[in-house]
């Protein structure tokens, strides 16, 4: 099979020295592209910017902005089977990123500066109908509070076949850890809890459940098992 992975975050620049961006390691994408190519998968891995070496027989593209990712999306997403959408992609872009440094002098008589954003694109939630339904999509939920709720909202939002959340808001699993915890919540409304543990055990453990899905689509699309073709 071949797993389409987006991990870390995305920067948008406010001007050629600053941009806003997230607390994304990239540790939970990598750990998935590197499970998935011990199971014997090919995996193009689209990353925002990290400190941590990829997995060197992934096929890697390095993007810097969200609309940079969603292009490599787009572009890479209907010769893979399965996408698991891991980057913490930046919701919002500044409308105008300044072409000189801001200076200091910038801001108004109450000393403010304002900044005026725009959303930028869903990837997650405009890569089913790229993939057609064939395919296997599978969302992250990083939340602060209402975990399930808001995990939920997102499986059916954005048309995935699982949704794995986690709680950012605990330190000892948050972004930059080598742990995680995850609730794992499948579109026939089944779910799952994978107690904490290191993140490379977790994604190994998700890339067998992902498969799984992945074989037993194959199966129900299959000609084979279409009873109408297997009266005929
Ligand atoms: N995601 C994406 N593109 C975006 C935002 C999010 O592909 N512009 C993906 C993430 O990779 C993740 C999932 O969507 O798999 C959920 O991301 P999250 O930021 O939690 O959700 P949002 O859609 O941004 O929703 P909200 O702001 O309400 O939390």
């Amino acid at each position: 099979m071949h797993f389409l992975i987006t991990a870390g975050p995305t920067r948008e620049a406010i001007d050629p020295v600053r941009y806003i961006s997230n607390h994304s390691s990239g540790k939970m994408g990598y750990a998935i592209a590197r499970a998935a190519l011990e199971a014997g998968h090919q995996v193009t891995l689209i990353t925002g910017p990290t400190a941590i070496d990829p997995p060197d027989t992934a096929r890697l593209i390095a993007v810097t902005t969200a609309a940079e990712m969603y292009d490599a999306v787009a572009e890479h997403i209907t010769s893979c089977d399965v996408a698991v959408m891991v980057a913490a992609v930046s919701d919002f872009r500044p409308v105008e990123t300044a072409r000189q440094k801001i200076k200091k002098s910038a801001t108004d008589k109450s000393e403010r500066l304002t900044l005026e954003l725009e959303k930028n694109p869903d990837i997650l939630g405009s890569t089913r109908g790229a993939m057609g339904f064939g395919g296997i999509l599978v969302g992250f939920a990083a939340e602060t509070e209402h975990l399930e709720q808001h995990a939920q909202d997102k499986l059916r939002r954005k048309g995935c076949d699982l949704v794995a959340a986690n709680d950012v808001s605990n330190e000892e699993i948050g972004f930059d850890s080598d742990d995680n915890a995850l609730i794992l919540l499948y579109a026939d409304a089944t779910r799952e809890n994978l107690a904490r543990a290191p993140k490379a055990v977790l994604a190994s453990e998700l890339v067998k459940r992902i498969s799984r899905l992945a074989i037993r689509r194959t199966a129900t699309d299959s000609p084979a098992t279409d009873t109408r073709t297997a009266r005929s």
